[in-house]
Parts: structure tokens; sequence; C-alpha cells
């Protein structure tokens, strides 16, 4: 990992969700009613968090969760509600305090600590499991395979993340332009592809692996052993 690549695009991406993106990120992570590109988003989203999900035990008393990158803490908060002890870890303040006011009026079986900075040095670790959900998805190969081993070096049973596919018709909205609303400035997702995330992960055991596709929103899951 090249230190300066690493952290001009952390950067970038806590400018994004911190601040140009937040009031976003609110609305798609609520119950407010969405439609057209941002209904598909959130359908997707719902979709994947469920899958992720069902990847960790039913019962999560004692059990201790990491979720990188949390952005609104809703994975966090369902975990939770699961009896897990998390700690919920992103570089946006703005995100990261909104989550904590949302748990306020959740009856959780266990806790969450959420914190403010970079997922790579959280507080309190190893963690039984790592759940890292569309979070690493805006670096390039680089810095996605040095943040994976990280993680998954911070898990005892499993870590699970996301990544953004490179299918034809992903880099074709690439090309063009087309993939984000107009006016929002998103620091450009990374595609990888399948073969090549694979590759990165061979001294490790795929425990599950799914592709989700909702309108414009494809991510592909990945859990591998801790
Ligand atoms: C697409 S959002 C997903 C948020 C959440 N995981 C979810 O699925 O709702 C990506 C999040 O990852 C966070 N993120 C990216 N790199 C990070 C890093 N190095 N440390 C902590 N958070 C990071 C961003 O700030 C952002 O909130």
């Amino acid at each position: 990992m090249s230190a300066t690549n690493y952290l001009r695009r952390r950067n970038e991406i806590e400018e994004y969700f911190d601040r140009t993106a937040a009031d976003a990120w609110a609305r798609l992570t609520s119950d407010e009613p969405l439609t057209g590109v941002r209904a598909t988003v959130r359908a997707g989203r719902d979709n994947m968090r469920a899958t992720l999900m069902s990847w960790l035990p039913q019962d999560l008393q004692g059990a201790r969760v990491l979720d990188a990158g949390c952005g609104a803490g809703q994975l966090a908060m369902e975990a939770a509600a699961r009896g897990a002890d998390v700690v919920a870890i992103d570089l946006s303040k703005s995100l990261v305090d909104l989550a904590a006011e949302r748990a306020q009026n959740l009856p959780l079986k266990g806790s969450v600590d959420f914190r403010v900075g970079d997922m790579l040095n959280p507080p309190g670790g190893p963690f039984d499991y790592v759940v890292c959900m569309d979070s690493v998805i805006h670096y390039d190969m680089q810095d996605f395979q040095s943040t994976l081993y990280r993680l998954i070096s911070l898990s005892t049973q499993s870590c699970s993340f996301t990544f953004a596919p490179s299918t034809p018709l992903l880099s074709v909205m690439h090309a063009v332009g087309k993939l984000f609303p107009r006016g929002d400035r998103s620091p450009a997702i990374k595609p990888h592809s399948e073969q090549s995330v694979y590759k990165a992960l061979s001294d490790y055991r795929i425990l599950n692996s799914k592709r989700i596709k909702s309108g414009f929103y494809i991510s592909h899951a990945v859990e591998v052993s801790g």
C-alpha cells in the first residue's frame, strides 16, 4: 500500500461521505419513500445487507463484530439487535453521528460502540466477525487488497466484504459517466474482476460468495475464514 495514495483516496472518500453526500445517504438509509434509481439501489442494498447478515450466526449474543465503514450504521444495529457487541467505525463523522442518534431509539440486545476513524485501526480487536459492506469499493486493487488483508487479520471466525464486480455493463456505464445521478460527485467506484479478487484471496478459505444486482446497484459479497 502506498501511504500517500491511500491517504489521498481516504480524504476524497471522507469528503464525499461526510459532506457532499451525507444528506443523500441519510435519505437512502431511512424509511423515506424513494423512487427510480435510488429505490433500486435501496432494494439492492437491503438484499445485500440481508445476505451478509445471513452468513452470521442467528444468535450473536456474546459475539464481537466489527462493522468496517459502517455509514449510517444499519448493519451494526441489526447485528446488535441479534445480541452482538459491535464496534462500528467510519471516516464520516456526520454519518456516525446519525447512526448513533438512530441507535438510541432501538431496543438492542447487544451494544454498538460507534467510532469516527479509519477501519484499518479500530479499537478493541480482534473480532469474531468483521463485516465490510460496500466500504472498499472506492479503492484501487493495491489498497483494496491491503485493506482486506488487514480486515481479515482482525477477524477470528470470518470476514465478509463486498466488491464492485467489473462487468461489461458496469464498464460501459463508467465510461459514459452515467452510473451516478447528475450532481453526485462520488469518488469513482473501482471495479475488480471476480478472478482478480479470488486470486488476491488464494491464501484464504472462501466460505460464501454471492452477487446482488438491482437496477444500478451491483455488488458481490464474499466471506472468507479469519
Ligand atoms: C458506500 S458506504 C457504505 C456504508 C455502510 N457499510 C452501508 O453499507 O450502509 C461506504 C462507507 O465506507 C466508509 N469508508 C471508506 N473507507 C473507509 C476507511 N478507510 N475507514 C473507515 N470508513 C471508510 C465511507 O466513509 C462510507 O461511509
